[in-house]
């Protein structure tokens, strides 16, 4: 196949060592090694073996971008030789992610979060001072060396205002710094200029993010279930996650059987916890029963809604955990391979479940034999690149698989048709947490904890107005107001104005809702969602007007572009939140509120998948409810 390569573009050295460590070195000259005129010259081979390959193209342009800052043309040339894949598609996969650049950019990059929490921590003020004393966002500082942009959240809400701090070369590095003000980023840059080099120092920086402190209702925390060992084990130690309690559930599960770890599982009544509360016994049943093979299993790691930071707190301090729950999915559902897929903007998470995978591979609780048993499973894992919409689980098989992280039609449905076209069980990190909780006391006693509906515990991520943000595990059915006086109330001195509820793609209440309990069918019939149980609480000083204008500017910014409606929908809706915002209604309020009303009922009604269907949802309620951009709604103080 005529690959259309780009005219005289030629890969440097270390940009081909960096593919040939995630390619493997090219067999032959027809995928970019030396080419040997006796046996190749009029032969190609290895073409179907380099398509095969194609879901290697993300960790390829992964690769060459942490090593030479940007994904230069002579590397996607090379790129695309060794994988097959014509340049004009590989473009449009990297250009499709925020964190990966065919530009030439500096080494050093700043992602400055200016979302939801940072803003009220005051993100949009460390920005403005970064714009005087650096410049404008992708401008050059440090003679070229570094450069800072503008980031959605990055998942350290409870600890705002964040900063992930990028730097690529031989010794690259990865690190989250938070809380941050302009000072701060402006030394951490100056430090990865000066400071000290080589891998010790990446892994140090990598480690310098320091676990949230679980929280619970008991002060001793025997409520703790899915954070019983978040803080109280060393992450990278195998022999000290099974002293507290690791791999007994999958003894258990490997002497029960498939079967009758499907049971449990059905008789725990456990609901996913990504946001759209489906009954997970169902899916995995639904796969172990596909007659077609290979089944897989997928973690979705990609947490990339704005106040949203569990999963991460999971995946950072109890690695572990999540290995043994996808291992156990993988012998229900009778898959022999599992991918977790985290959000590009986690490098302590990915460090953490990469060396997790590898010691549970080395001691044989991965590969051929599971613990000596037939039962073969073991774990591949996909970093993301910055893009809201592979959350959504057939873009994230997209992405998995070299394409563009779009959404895909539905039916059908992952069971049927998933990961590379096959039957597939994608579970969020928090739901597959809860497995080894359901193997070790059985499905109906995990049953009776929480509500008939929502069963078990729930993660809850904190953050805004209140004394101790965190991610919290309650029963289902503590109230909105019992979990924020868990987290110690609002400061001294402020008083509710409201509680953005699931996110972005949530909605806002207001104070009249503190004894909603926190249940699926409780904050359904509240006209709420739990959504991936984000709590990010506004007092009365903070700028909700700002906050709606941001939400209007993530959608607009994260619509993948696919479908009419959202694409131009989340344009037009965040235009006419501007317009509030500054007091300039186009045709007076009245005519815009209907205006508003249309567009979230066409993108509700004609978007292919839940972003372009829940874009309006906490806009539409912040202002209705909460008296927002001059809306008429709003309710009193705490
Ligand atoms: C725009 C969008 C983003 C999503 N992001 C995530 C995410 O980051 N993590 C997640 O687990 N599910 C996310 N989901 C939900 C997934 O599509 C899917 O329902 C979930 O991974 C299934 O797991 P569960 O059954 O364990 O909840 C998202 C959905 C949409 C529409
Ligand atoms: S609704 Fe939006 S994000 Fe979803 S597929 Fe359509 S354009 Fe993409
Ligand atoms: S880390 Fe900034 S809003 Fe979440």
């Amino acid at each position: 196949m005529d690959l259309h390569l780009i005219p005289g573009a030629v890969a440097s050295a270390e940009e081909k060592e960096a593919v040939d460590r995630v390619a493997g070195r090219p067999a032959t000259g027809w995928e970019g090694g030396n080419r040997r005129p006796k046996s190749e010259g009029h032969t190609a081979t290895g073409g179907h073996a380099a398509r095969d390959r194609r879901h290697l193209l993300l960790p390829a342009l992964w690769a060459v971008q942490a090593r030479a800052g940007f994904i230069s043309p002579g590397a996607v040339n090379y790129i695309c030789q060794r994988l097959a894949v014509p340049p004009a598609d590989a473009y449009g996969v990297a250009s499709f992610y925020s964190m990966l650049s065919t530009e030439k950019r500096p080494m050093t990059i700043a992602h400055v979060c200016d979302d939801l929490a940072c803003r009220r921590a005051g993100a949009e003020t460390s920005c403005a001072e970064l714009g005087t004393r650096l410049g404008p966002p992708g401008a050059p500082v440090l003679k070229g060396a570094a450069a800072w942009h503008r980031s959605p959240c990055l998942g350290m809400c409870e600890r705002a205002p964040a900063l992930l701090l990028q730097t690529a070369g031989p010794n690259r590095t990865d690190r989250v710094l938070a809380p941050v003000d302009a000072a701060a980023v402006v030394a951490a840059l100056g430090e990865e200029r000066h400071g000290p080099e080589g891998d010790a120092a990446g892994a140090a920086a990598r480690r310098s993010g320091s676990p949230s402190a679980p929280q619970t209702l008991d002060a001793r925390h025997a409520g703790l279930r899915l954070l019983r060992r978040v803080g109280r084990v060393d992450p990278e130690s195998l022999d000290d996650y099974r002293a507290h309690g690791g791999y007994r559930a999958l003894r258990r599960a490997l002497d029960l059987g498939p079967e009758k770890v499907l049971r449990e599982v059905l008789d725990s009544r456990l609901m996913g916890r990504g946001g759209a509360a489906f009954p997970t016994g169902r899916k995995w049943d639904a796969v172990a029963r596909n007659p077609v093979k290979p089944h897989y299993v997928v973690c979705n790691a990609d947490e990339s809604e704005p106040g949203t930071f569990k999963d991460r707190v999971l995946l950072e301090e109890d690695p572990f955990a999540v290995v043994e729950a996808m291992t156990i999915a993988g012998l229900a559902t009778g898959s022999e391979r599992g991918w977790l897929y985290v959000r590009g903007e986690y490098p302590l998470a990915l460090h953490r479940f990469e060396t997790a995978v590898a010691r549970a591979r080395a001691r044989g609780y991965l590969g051929a034999t599971v613990l000596g048993e037939p039962f073969a499973f073991d774990i591949e894992v996909r970093r993301g690149a910055g893009a809201y919409i592979c959350g959504e689980e057939t873009a994230l098989f997209n992405s998995i698989e070299g394409l563009r992280g779009e959404p895909r039609n539905k039916p059908p449905f992952p069971v049927q048709a998933g990961l590379f076209g096959k039957p597939t069980a994608i579970n969020n990190v928090e739901t597959l947490a809860n497995l080894p909780e359901i193997l070790l006391e059985g499905g109906p006693a995990f049953a009776a904890v929480g509500t008939e509906p929502s069963t078990g515990t729930k993660l809850f991520c904190v953050s805004g107005s209140i004394a101790r943000p965190g991610v919290y595990e309650v029963p289902f059915g503590v109230t909105l107001g019992g979990l924020l006086d868990l987290a110690g109330g609002l400061p001294a001195g402020r008083s509710l104005r409201a509680v953005l509820l699931g996110g972005a793609a949530g909605s806002f209440v207001g104070p009249e809702a503190l004894a909603i309990p926190l249940t699926f069918e409780g904050t359904r019939a509240a006209g709420a969602s739990l959504g991936s149980g984000v709590v990010l609480v506004y007092d009365d000083r903070d700028d909700l007007d700002g906050a709606l204008l941001r939400i209007a500017a993530f959608f607009r910014d994260e619509s993948c572009g696919q479908c009419v409606p959202c694409r131009v929908g989340t344009q037009r809706q965040e235009e006419l939140v501007a317009r509030l915002r500054a007091g300039r209604p186009l045709g007076g309020r009245a005519a815009e509120m209907a205006l508003l009303d249309e567009i979230a009922q066409a993108m509700r009604d004609a978007s292919i998948c839940g972003l372009g269907q829940t874009a309006s949802g906490a806009i539409q309620s912040g202002i209705r409810k909460l008296g927002a951009l001059g809306g008429d709604g709003g309710g009193g103080g705490r």
